[in-house]
């Protein structure tokens, strides 16, 4: 009798001889993000920060009034309210050298907003979050800090962008002052940081004014010689830091133009030692001329599937941008660094333009179409021609079109949240046109996710940069040792098909010949890693173990001093 009743309740509990699923990427659903997931960041090894609009998302407060950011647990798939004071609307963000994530810019709420919010501007937003070290996100650090009387910053900003520094801050890039329709006829054409440099007075710059009015949320990435590269429309400059000096690199070529609302994406690919050569690559968006009246722009107009490659290299440089092609074209594409040192291109439509009913001819509310279900592995060591591939890639019936993100998670697969080209939460009815609000979290998950990993032990919770440490790693039976990858990662900040701060730094390691643990060399100094928290995931074969949570450098309040040996 009671193995009967053992059996019964193991079959009702779904655990009756169900074999593990056979090794394949796989779209999962995750529950509901209470709040459009338009912005997303990792914050903790089981936590990650969702940012909304303040409007009518289902998700309410403690007292009562809606919220618009929101703390997703990736354990239990749930989302619990955050307390804002300020719209975080097309924000920006990224993680500071002491673990505190830091959220910059936002919008002037719409007044049918604030009643039901209680939300004020946003728009020198200034907000705080952790460290948060519980794993469920409760207690000290697990909330925001925002006060706007004494933390703000020098301008108003909707639409910046921002990255993490050599020092540990934030460097906090362009913008829009006021509301605009579509492109950016209202630039803030500067640079700011955070905490402040220049006595809070924010350098102007001649790059923001000449890729106007294509170069909203310009990406940035913070090179290994520390100083940082931009790409905003068509153009590309290398900004010194220190020298306070633009270098101007070659345009896109063939028309490209990237940054919003002509949304493409761009990465920094994975940094190897010794040298940690960096190259950039830049995929989709739009070749519309930038001077087209919105008038004559349309959900139908094709996206480009142009990715175009640079070596930021005096060499690279001179040789200028390679060209490859997406199997199709991507408005609003993200790119994932993956630990394995691969690239995934998902999300986005095969046609139009970023931002909400704002040209000539709409889908619904939506300026772009034709959601891209499939995502794309790019390999970048492969041969030219060999590195796009979509082949054992599953599809999802979910659209993650204008305000989706994505990210990598610590436990090694990918977060996809969000998407709502319409002015609130709003469902579409069947058979209208355009996209509802999307509030369906999933995970796309590699292979390995259903294979036996590598389990990764003894972590130092800190690292000194040009330092050997030691961890203990435990490899599967059965799988091969001849490739080890151990990477550094910071999982960036996604808003607006866009990834602030992600960055993939490989780091030498030799396994011991009892195969238990691996010597692991840090990175030489804090211009190839900005110092900050990561994550180590190491990659033995084809499968990858989950991330273990470090603090590079010192863990210190910006701005840190240099540390480590120069390259
Ligand atoms: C403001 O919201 C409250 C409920 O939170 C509602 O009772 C009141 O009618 C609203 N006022 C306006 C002007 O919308
Ligand atoms: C970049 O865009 C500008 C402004 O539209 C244009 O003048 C320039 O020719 C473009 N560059 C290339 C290489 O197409
Ligand atoms: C949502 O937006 C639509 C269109 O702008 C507007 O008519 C509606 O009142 C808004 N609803 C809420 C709850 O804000
Ligand atoms: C991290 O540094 C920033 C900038 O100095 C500061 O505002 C913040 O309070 C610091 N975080 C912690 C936890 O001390």
């Amino acid at each position: 009798m009671r193995i009967t009743i053992a059996a019964l309740l193991s079959s009702l509990l779904g655990l009756a001889s169900s074999a593990p699923p056979a090794p394949a990427w796989r779209f999962v659903e995750k529950g509901n993000s209470g709040i459009v997931a338009l912005e997303s960041i990792v914050v903790s090894p089981t936590l990650a920060v969702f940012f909304d609009r303040a409007t009518n998302d289902p998700l309410h407060t403690a007292n009562g009034k809606v919220a618009w950011g929101a703390l997703w647990n990736m354990e239990t798939n749930t989302a619990t309210p955050l307390k804002l004071v300020s719209d975080t609307f097309c924000a920006s963000g990224s993680i500071l050298s002491n673990g505190t994530m830091v959220s910059v810019g936002g919008q002037i709420p719409a007044p049918e907003d604030v009643n039901n919010t209680g939300a004020v501007d946003g728009r020198m937003g200034l907000r705080l979050f952790g460290p948060c070290t519980d794993a469920a996100g409760v207690g000290p650090g697990c909330t925001v800090f925002e006060d706007l009387e004494t933390l703000h910053l020098a301008e108003t900003r909707w639409y910046p962008s921002s990255v993490r520094i050599f020092d540990g801050s934030l460097m906090i890039i362009g913008g829009i002052h006021e509301e605009t329709k579509f492109y950016n006829t209202d630039p803030v054409n500067s640079f700011e940081f955070f905490p402040p440099k220049d006595g809070g007075v924010p350098r102007p710059s001649a790059f923001l004014q000449r890729s106007l009015p294509v170069n909203l949320f310009p990406r940035a990435f913070s090179l290994p010689d520390g100083k940082v590269f931009m790409l905003a429309n068509n153009q590309t400059i290398i900004y010194d830091i220190e020298a306070k000096t633009e270098t101007i690199l070659p345009d896109l070529p063939n028309g490209q133009r990237v940054s919003n609302p002509f949304d493409g994406t761009i990465t920094m690919l994975p940094l190897s030692p010794p040298l940690f050569t960096p190259e950039v690559l830049a995929c989709g968006g739009s070749t519309k001329s930038d001077t087209t009246p919105v008038e004559q722009l349309s959900s139908q107009d094709p996206a480009t599937s142009q990715c175009a490659r640079l070596t930021v290299t005096p060499a690279g440089i001179a040789r200028g941008w390679q060209v490859e092609h997406m199997p199709q074209g991507r408005m609003m594409p993200e790119m994932i660094l993956l630990p394995n040192g691969q690239v995934l291109i998902t999300n986005g439509g095969l046609t139009g333009y970023a931002a909400v009913n704002s040209i000539g001819k709409t889908t619904g509310n939506s300026n772009a179409d034709h959601p891209v279900s499939t995502p794309i592995l790019y390999s970048p060591d492969a041969a030219v021609g060999k590195r796009m591939s979509q082949e054992g890639l599953p599809t999802t019936n979910i659209a993650r079109m204008y305000h989706s993100t994505a990210s990598l998670t610590p436990q090694g697969n990918i977060l996809l949240a969000g998407s709502n080209p319409n002015d609130n939460v709003t469902v579409v009815p069947p058979g209208q046109p355009g996209f509802s609000s999307e509030l369906r979290v999933e995970t796309l998950d590699p292979p390995f996710m259903s294979m036996a990993r590598p389990v990764l032990s003894n972590v130092p919770s800190k690292i000194a940069f040009n330092q050997r440490f030691n961890i203990n790693i435990d490899i599967p039976a059965g799988v091969s040792t001849s490739s080890i990858k151990v990477a550094l990662m910071d999982l960036g900040f996604s808003s607006h098909a866009f990834h602030s701060s992600e960055r993939l730094v490989f780091m030498d390691a030799v396994l011991a010949p009892n195969k238990r643990s691996l010597s692991i060399m840090s990175p030489p100094n804090n211009r190839v890693y900005p110092p900050g928290p990561a994550f180590i995931f190491v990659t033995v074969g084809d499968t990858t173990s989950v991330g273990a949570h470090v603090m590079v450098g010192s863990g210190a309040n910006p701005p840190v001093a240099d540390q480590g040996v120069r390259i």
